[in-house]
């Protein structure tokens, strides 16, 4: 069992703070596991609901009579499975001295997001959840992170094989399942097709007419489907910066698999030596390395910046109010080139993290370093940098 305590603090926080927690995520990312582990450890006392059993479900039919003389930590699991269930617990969470405190769990998808928002506005702390990140597993597993992915089941497969065998089929029953009771009426077969197409323009700028030309849809169903994927975490539309300067900026989002081990299996590459040889390594560790920071960050403004005159940047965000940029370099001794200077430049940036597997970080010019992945999550969570100089 791996534990997950910056996962653990973040609920414990929010609980702290609101008398309910929805505790968020991608189906098989430890949501579950880890909610049991909380309420085990629980001082007082807790009480964990999985809608998913008869029993529990059952007794949740009658929610007054079950949950209302509970006191302590109260875990609802698969809490979209009975909106009915918001309107009572509504009232339950504004209860004077709050006696009991909730811990809800979904899968990940816009219909339970809305349902929790509009039921229980303001009452409810929303805590994200992935898989397995680099704090959970530890700098030496980093490699293997990488190329597993962060789904436990994946992350902790015997071996390469049964990892990759795992993330196909988590694929398709994502595709035939999970995915249709998000009331998209599109076939599995449309959607491996979309996911596929996803996966071939990660880290590249979304183009959705294309996408639909290839697809034999229209750019809105597209759009309307990834959109539902990134509600679901399995992708991100990270949108771009144009706040600036009147210069030709790119105005498209740029497109990523989130979880590095599901893109791998949808392009195919089952272990190391596949990865290291594939067109896609620079845009898997762009993507890798993304995920990694912006989880740490305690603020969800993260955007790209790309002029049309060809200067780029990767992530640009702020850090304890300062702006920040980040780009990623899969060579393990990146140089400075004019794209950094010119986005350092433009955006006034305090500080361009160039985030490369190297072990050591080095400076490239004022502001701008190259940095382990370790360092860039440093000063992602720490909430400040500081030039080398300060
Ligand atoms: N911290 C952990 N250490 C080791 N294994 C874990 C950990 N968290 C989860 N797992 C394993 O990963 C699998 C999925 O975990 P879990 O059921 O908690 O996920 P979930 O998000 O609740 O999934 P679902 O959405 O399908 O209900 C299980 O086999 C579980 O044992
Ligand atoms: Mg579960």
């Amino acid at each position: 069992m791996i534990p997950r305590r910056q996962l653990a603090e973040a609920v414990m926080k929010g609980l702290e703070r609101a008398p309910a927690v929805a505790l968020l995520g991608p189906r098989q990312c430890g949501k579950t596991t880890l909610a049991r582990e909380l309420a085990a450890r629980h001082p007082g006392a807790a009480r964990v609901f999985d809608l998913e059993h008869p029993a529990d479900e059952a007794a949740l039919r009658n929610p007054l009579l079950a949950i209302e003389r509970l006191r302590g930590l109260v875990v609802i699991d698969e809490v979209q499975r009975l909106p009915e269930l918001y309107p009572v617990l509504r009232v339950l969470l504004d209860r004077p001295g709050t006696p009991a405190r909730f811990l809800l769990l979904g899968s990940a998808s816009p219909h339970l997001v809305r349902g929790v928002t509009e039921s229980l506005a303001g009452r409810v702390a929303f805590v994200d959840m992935q898989g397995f990140s680099l704090d959970d597993v530890g700098l030496v597993a980093e490699r293997m992170l990488w190329l597993r992915g962060g789904f436990p089941r994946s992350f902790l497969a015997a071996d390469d094989g049964a990892s990759f065998a795992w993330r196909n089929d988590f694929l398709r029953s994502f595709s035939e399942r999970d995915f249709g009771t998000l009331g998209l009426g599109a076939t599995p077969a449309s959607l491996g097709r979309l996911w596929r197409m996803a996966a071939h323009h990660h880290g590249q700028y979304l183009n959705a007419s294309e996408f639909g030309r290839s697809l034999g849809e229209t750019h809105k169903t597209v759009l309307r489907h990834l959109e539902m994927l990134a509600a679901a975490f399995m992708i991100r539309l990270l949108p771009p910066w144009f706040k600036n300067l009147g210069k030709r900026l790119v105005r498209r989002p740029k497109l990523y698999v989130r979880d590095s081990g599901l893109l791998h299996a949808l392009l195919g590459i089952p272990d190391e030596s596949a990865l290291l040889g594939h067109p896609k390594l620079g845009g898997s560790w762009e993507g890798f390395a993304m995920e990694e920071i912006i989880a740490r960050l305690p603020h969800d403004e993260c955007y790209f910046w790309a002029t049309q005159s060809g200067a780029e940047l990767d992530l640009l965000t702020t850090i304890g109010g300062r702006r920040v940029g980040f780009e990623y370099k899969v060579g393990d001794a990146p140089k400075l080139t004019r794209s950094m200077a010119v986005a350092r430049h433009d955006l006034d940036l305090h500080r361009l993290f160039v985030v490369a597997p190297v072990a050591k970080p080095y400076t490239l010019a004022a502001g701008i370093d190259v940095v382990p992945l370790a360092d860039a999550i440093d000063a992602a969570s720490s909430g400040k940098v500081r030039r080398p100089t300060d």
